[in-house]
């Protein structure tokens, strides 16, 4: 089985849910409390032991390549200054040389086709996808939960969550096998069913493990859910041909393409930190 090392962050959607932020600004680079949602993937699939990163960017994305680049003038200013910590802070950010590759969608034509886009970066390899509106907080990183689950399993893995019945109209949904309450059998997926004809309430969210095979699928451009390429049709044409399984990661998802959920992250994550906490419980009693 070959191991884990390569990921892709599919970047390059309009994000129109954010509107009029994501205008001339990337969605990804959004800060929860102090850190762009994209860093939080990167630093993620880092601590996974991924050493291969590719960003499918499209127009108006380049923020968020410079975000892993080496600002030399900014960590000149901040020497001469004696800002130590921040220098420091800047040279964690800092990727080994060569490791991020980047790949354009010149059109947003659904996940699916921002996967194929990577497809000479992925080549025959297995690789993780994180997106980066997906924020997860867990003891253990969300993707390295998944590799170590890849690990046991081999094929493709996918993170999944129970949500509302109603909602299944979001989220790819899982019809499901057998279940051992962590890891489950995949035997169907859905993309966005209505409540009455989802075959589960188990979604997948914004991580995953495939395998190459998927590509190919994918190649076919078949439309799906809102006229897009959808990742989830080329996943199901993968049940079968490869081990699938759906992992309940342990761990809080936040939703931060959309408004309330990346409120909530901010809030979420803020009460997290030592230094931010004691005063963000003191204005929160003004607002209950
Ligand atoms: P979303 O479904 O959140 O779409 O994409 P979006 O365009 O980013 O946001 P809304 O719905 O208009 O507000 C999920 C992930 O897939 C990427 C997005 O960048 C996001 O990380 N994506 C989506 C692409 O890279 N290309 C696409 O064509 C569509």
């Amino acid at each position: 089985m070959k191991p884990l090392r390569k990921a892709v962050f599919p970047v390059a959607g309009l994000g129109t849910r954010f509107l009029p932020a994501t205008k001339a600004m990337a969605k990804e680079m959004l800060p929860v409390v102090d850190k762009p949602l994209i860093q939080y993937a990167v630093d993620e699939a880092r601590a996974a032991g991924i050493q291969q990163f590719c960003m499918v960017t499209g127009r108006g994305k380049t923020a968020i390549v410079e975000h892993f680049d080496i600002a030399y003038e900014l960590e000149a200013t901040l020497r001469a200054r004696s800002k130590n910590a921040e220098l420091a802070m800047l040279r964690e950010l800092q990727m080994p040389p060569g490791s991020i590759s980047t790949v354009r969608q010149q059109e947003p034509l659904g996940l699916g086709h921002a996967i194929w886009c990577a497809r000479a970066f992925i080549g025959d390899d297995p690789f993780a996808i994180l997106l980066p509106d997906d924020l997860v907080m867990s003891n253990v990183p969300c993707t390295q939960q998944l590799a170590d689950a890849y690990n046991e399993t081999g094929g493709c893995v996918v993170a999944v969550t129970e949500v509302p019945r109603a909602q299944t109209n979001r989220y790819g949904i899982l019809d499901i096998g057998s279940d051992d309450g962590r890891l489950v059998e995949v035997r169907g997926l859905v993309e966005k069913p209505k409540p009455e004809d989802a075959p589960s309430n188990l979604s997948i969210i914004g991580r995953y493990v495939l395998t190459s095979g998927v590509i190919e699928h994918l190649s076919r451009m078949e439309r799906g859910a809102g006229n897009e390429v959808q990742l989830t049709d080329a996943m199901a044409k993968m049940i079968g041909q490869v081990p699938f399984h759906g992992l309940r990661y342990e761990g809080r998802r936040f939703d931060c393409g959309d408004k309330i959920g990346f409120l909530e992250a901010q809030i979420a994550f803020a009460l997290k930190r030592p230094d931010m906490a004691p005063a963000v419980r003191e204005f929160l009693k003004h607002y209950t």
